[in-house]
């Protein structure tokens, strides 16, 4: 079963109840009205009460994800409605005119029973049964196809499942920053439609030759030797003749992004790369999975074609042990609950890529602002432009976190406003409360390290 149909249960059901409150008030104070010896501002009021009540608690059902739904609903909903039709039957009965409670009732009860079964069950199913194993995965055995490769890496790049309003993102996180298609354009990142091709021509390029790093020097911020396949890691090496190719500069960009800083990307005049090495964490891709980027980088532009991809099948043993972790986190749509530590929170869901962030370990993005916001909040909420709605620091982190655009903050450095539209907007879907109010907490009080 899928997510999204469950969530169309527990929201069908939180307003149905919502509507039964509804209903019953106005059936008390059709009563009230009826009689004159009844307390109609006592009663009216108890069954207002309910209403209203019930009432928030189907717009709060509403910013939960599918678990906390199920939660939410058993533990308050259905008490609420329990409590309600409880003290309905009380006021039936103290006004002696049991006889006139609504058939309604009665089967109202029947109808919460057996949803509520129905709704228990359907929760229940999906756990008891094996869900069968996932499609977009490839399972690496001896004998691969070059098109399971490419797909490997396609899962990398954009996951294996689209999740309903979710930006599609897999573990190597690069749909945060780039886009595919021609003509589609976030800004602050090179499109790589094409990339394939300009593969070959870069590093003929007097740029590449020469800036930020001359061929044959270290890139300090990698360790990567530049322009020699024949230097790099042998964890990920390619093996063969020392002759620099499109694919040497593919793994290179991945592994060293600042060894060639594409034009008017970069920082520092061009010379750093805003791009994490992907090869490193937070993303961390090993052998395999990168070379499966490789592929799918090689012949995305022509799908259905391989003949482009110059990158080895893995051999049996190699993908065996590697490939298949990558494949598990692949395939699930990114949540974090609240119970894992604050850092884990934030690396996972890749904040570390565009921010750096005092007391989280590689966090060193630069493509967004520096978080200090113990010291920026309050000076953005000062500011004249800042039209948002935020009174303190963590309504204003909160803010920022689940509506970036609601203030974008100007680049001093740059001299220009940072990038509107490129922090994703999507993280409300990823967070649960409780993990939203741990990020806020610690995001709240991030500062510059004291000098010295
Ligand atoms: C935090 C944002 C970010 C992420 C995540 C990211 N990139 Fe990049 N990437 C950039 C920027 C900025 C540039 C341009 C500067 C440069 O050349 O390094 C770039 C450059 C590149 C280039 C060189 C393009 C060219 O025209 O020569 C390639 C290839 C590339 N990225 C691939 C990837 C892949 C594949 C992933 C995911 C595994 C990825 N990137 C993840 C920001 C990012
Ligand atoms: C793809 C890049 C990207 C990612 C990923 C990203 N951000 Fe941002 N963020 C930005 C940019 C760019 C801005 C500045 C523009 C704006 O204000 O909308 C920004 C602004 C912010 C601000 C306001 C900063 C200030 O000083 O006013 C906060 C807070 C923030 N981000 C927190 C986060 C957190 C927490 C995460 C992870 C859950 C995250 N961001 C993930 C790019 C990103």
């Amino acid at each position: 079963m899928l997510p999204e149909q469950q969530d169309i249960l527990w929201t069908f059901l939180t307003m149905m109840f919502t509507l039964f409150a509804g209903f019953a008030f106005g059936n008390v104070i059709q009563h009230c009205r009826a009689r004159e010896d009844v307390n109609t501002t006592l009663w009216g009021g108890i069954f207002g009460a309910f209403f209203l009540v019930s009432f928030w608690q189907t717009s709060h059902m509403f910013g939960l994800n599918q678990q906390e739904q199920i939660g939410f609903f058993f533990k308050n909903q259905l008490l609420t409605t329990l409590v309600l039709l409880l003290v309905w039957g009380l006021f039936f009965k103290s006004q002696k005119i049991e006889n006139q409670s609504p058939p309604l009732i009665r089967a109202f009860f029947f109808w919460t029973t057996v949803s509520t079964l129905l709704a228990g069950y359907t929760n229940w199913l999906p756990q008891q049964r094996s869900d069968p194993p996932p499609k977009g995965g490839v399972v690496i055995g001896g004998d691969l196809t070059m098109e399971e490769f490419v797909e490997m890496g396609r899962v990398i790049v954009y996951g294996a499942k689209q999740v309903a309003g979710q930006k599609s993102i897999g573990k190597g996180q690069c749909p945060l920053c780039h886009t595919f298609d021609p003509g589609d354009n976030i800004g602050r990142c090179p499109n790589l439609f094409g990339v394939e091709e300009r593969s070959h021509t870069r590093i003929k390029e007097d740029r590449y030759v020469n800036l930020p790093v001359k061929i044959g020097e270290t890139e300090p911020a990698s360790g990567v030797v530049k322009g020699a396949p024949d230097k790099i890691d042998p964890a990920y090496a390619r093996g063969g003749d020392a002759t620099l190719n499109g694919e040497d500069y593919l793994r290179e960009s991945l592994m060293c992004p600042s060894c060639y800083v594409v034009e008017g990307y970069g920082k520092d005049g061009d010379t750093k790369s805003p791009m994490p090495a992907i090869n490193k964490p937070p993303i961390g891709l090993n052998k395999i999975e990168l070379n499966a980027v490789i592929a799918w980088l090689q012949s995305k532009d022509t799908p259905g074609e391989f003949a482009a991809v110059t990158v080895p099948l893995p051999t049996g043993d190699e993908g065996q042990a590697e490939a298949a972790p990558a494949e598990d986190e692949g395939d699930k749509p990114v949540f974090v609950t609240g119970e894992e530590p604050v850092d884990q929170i934030i690396n996972t869901l890749g904040c570390p890529l565009c921010h750096t962030i005092p007391g989280v370990e590689g966090a060193m993005g630069t493509l967004g602002p520096v978080l200090h916001e113990k010291t920026n909040a309050p000076n953005r909420i000062k500011d004249p432009n800042y039209k948002g709605s935020a009174k303190n620091t963590k309504d204003y982190v909160k803010e920022s976190i689940l509506d970036p655009s609601a203030f974008v903050v100007f680049n001093e450095e740059a001299g220009e406003p940072f990038p509107d539209g490129l922090m994703p907007t999507t993280f409300s879907q990823q967070l649960s409360v409780k993990a939203l109010d741990k990020l806020v907490d610690f995001i709240s009080q991030t500062e510059a390290p004291p000098q010295g």
